[in-house]
């Protein structure tokens, strides 16, 4: 580690050390208007960190940290379009995408082009929704299946589910992505193909579970409705267009995407199709805005009330300082059912290194391990194990003020819930005549995000948020947040299993180590139910 770094990483170790002796609660007693002085707003959002376990001077150093790897510059280089995903030679320019016009980011080509494609999809996706745009028999379309998997389904998926209250009228939107193809037969089950349009969303177009499913859902249309239907049901989204024309995409159905999206930063691009049919062209750019407001915020705001930087610095803290190598999302709202898998994949995929930016190992943890549950689920689950358990997690917490399905009196319960569980992980309960089993130790660190109400806006600025945040914690690692090296060897190796799997001679060839479990699958499926 080099010098500045060092000794800022070492006096970090020191406050850790320090604090471990104060309980979170003492933090209140001494300074019982902690909520103004450890709370920050922007772009409709709320973030309470009075309950994370530092004092002012452990969070000062954290920014010092932010300057001594010249955050701002990172930042900036970002915004620019500077090449800095390193190994894939590639800018980064997903704020680019949810940018309004004269904003110009990435070039003058790059605004063109995005508004240019944004037009063309929410066309599309209005006429789908509208009627105007129909099935080859002339039949209206009821049912819209997203065919993708990773960046190419978990943001449309967890935000079709999140803005449910916008669908009204819509097709139902529904997403296909395991290789198995139940999911979509699933699907299938429930449709009529005469109203039935699929996306097959990819930015490669050579994902074999999208691929597999892709073809599938076609041959279950040619089947219907014949080869001839085929063009007027399928619509892609991807960077590769002899693949497109090859699948026999019909042109004006395609849209197209760019090497500088990240799969897992693609909601905002054509990617997010589907969305936009399930919820209309306005509310899609309503969450655009709600992002790029977000994206004002992170270029402009002073670290001390930078909603991402403080997110990111307090996830070093906790990680690095804390030991706490567990992120735990609660949203308190069903409809945030699938955040927590959504982000799982955006800071999982993204910070998951062990390798510097240079290739050299790191002498410190990455990534958090994200996971989360609704929070009611969850208190009915897991929360035993984080209110007692040995294991200690990091938790955030979001919450609205208002019903996002307009139920305000249940709201009221999930509010009082919330707020409950952020004061019992904090100060705990423990004391004379509390027996052990009772005793909550407390000093689970919660950052509580709240906002008005779950809208567009909303969530298009708290998917930012998140981005921005996972960014931040790979300049302060010094890694790269926007490969993914370490999904392509399981890819290939499946290639591998696949051939041994099919040849009657394949366990001789596959490796000591699959043989066994090879021909024991083997036999199982040749066994005759
Ligand atoms: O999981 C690896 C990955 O490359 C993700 O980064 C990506 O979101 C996903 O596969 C799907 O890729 P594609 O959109 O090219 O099908």
């Amino acid at each position: 580690m080099e010098p500045t770094r060092q000794g800022i990483w070492s006096a970090l170790e020191s406050h850790s050390r320090r604090l471990a002796s104060v309980r979170m609660r003492d933090l209140f007693v001494a300074d019982p208007d902690r909520f103004a002085s450890f709370s920050a707003s922007a772009a409709g959002l709320l973030l309470d960190y009075s309950r994370q376990h530092l004092d002012a001077a452990a969070l000062a150093e954290l920014h010092a940290l932010c300057r001594a790897v010249d955050l701002r510059g990172a930042i900036e280089a970002m915004y620019r379009g500077e090449i800095i995903n390193n190994t894939e030679s590639r800018a980064v320019l997903h704020v680019a995408l949810r940018q309004p016009a004269g904003a110009r980011l990435g070039g003058e080509d790059v605004e063109a082009a995005v508004l240019a494609e944004r037009q063309r999809m929410l066309r599309f996706a209005e006429g789908v929704r509208g009627g105007a745009i129909r099935g080859s028999g002339g039949a209206a379309f009821r049912t819209v299946i997203n065919i993708g998997i990773g960046g190419s389904d978990l943001g449309p998926a967890m935000a079709v589910e999140a803005l449910r209250q916008y669908t009204v009228g819509a097709p139902g939107v529904g997403f296909a992505s395991n290789v198995d193809g139940c999911g979509l037969a699933d699907l299938l089950a429930d449709a009529d193909p005469r109203s039935t349009l699929f996306i097959v969303a990819s930015k490669t177009f050579t994902t074999q579970e999208t691929m597999a499913n892709a073809q599938q859902a076609r041959a279950w249309l040619a089947a219907a409705l014949g080869t001839d239907a085929v063009p007027s049901h399928f619509a892609a989204v991807s960077v590769n267009a002899p693949a497109m024309d090859a699948f026999g995409v019909h042109p004006d159905y395609r849209f197209a995407m760019w090497d500088w999206v990240g799969g897992r930063y693609s909601l905002w691009s054509s990617i997010g199709v589907s969305l936009a049919i399930a919820i209309g062209a306005a509310h899609f750019e309503a969450l655009l805005a709600g992002a790029h407001a977000m994206d004002l915020h992170f270029r402009r705001a002073e670290p001390e009330h930078n909603l991402p930087v403080l997110m990111a610095v307090l996830g070093i803290w906790n990680i690095n300082f804390q030991r706490l190598p567990t992120l735990a999302v609660l949203p308190y709202d069903s409809r945030l059912g699938r955040f927590p898998a959504f982000l799982q994949q955006l800071d999982m995929e993204s910070n998951g290194k062990r390798v510097s930016r240079d290739g050299e190992p790191l002498a410190w943890e990455t990534a958090p391990v994200v996971w989360g549950e609704a929070g009611n689920n969850a208190q009915h689950s897991f929360f035993q194990l984080l209110h007692q358990g040995t294991p200690r997690a990091a938790l955030d917490l979001l919450l609205g003020a208002r019903s996002s399905c307009g139920n305000e009196a249940q709201h009221e319960l999930a509010i009082a819930h919330c707020l409950a569980q952020a004061e019992v992980f904090a100060a705990g309960q423990d004391g004379e005549g509390v027996p052990p089993h009772k005793v909550h130790p407390g000093g689970r660190p919660v950052s509580l995000l709240l906002f008005d109400r779950l809208d567009p806006r909303t969530l298009g600025a708290l998917v930012a948020l998140y981005e921005h945040k996972v960014y931040v914690q790979s300049v302060l690692w010094g890694i790269n947040a926007f490969d993914q090296w370490g999904v392509e060897l399981g890819k290939k190796v499946a290639q591998g299993v696949l051939e041994w799997l099919r040849d009657p001679d394949g366990e001789r060839a596959a490796p000591p180590s699959l043989r066994g479990t090879l021909s024991a699958l083997r036999s199982l499926r040749s066994a005759v139910d």
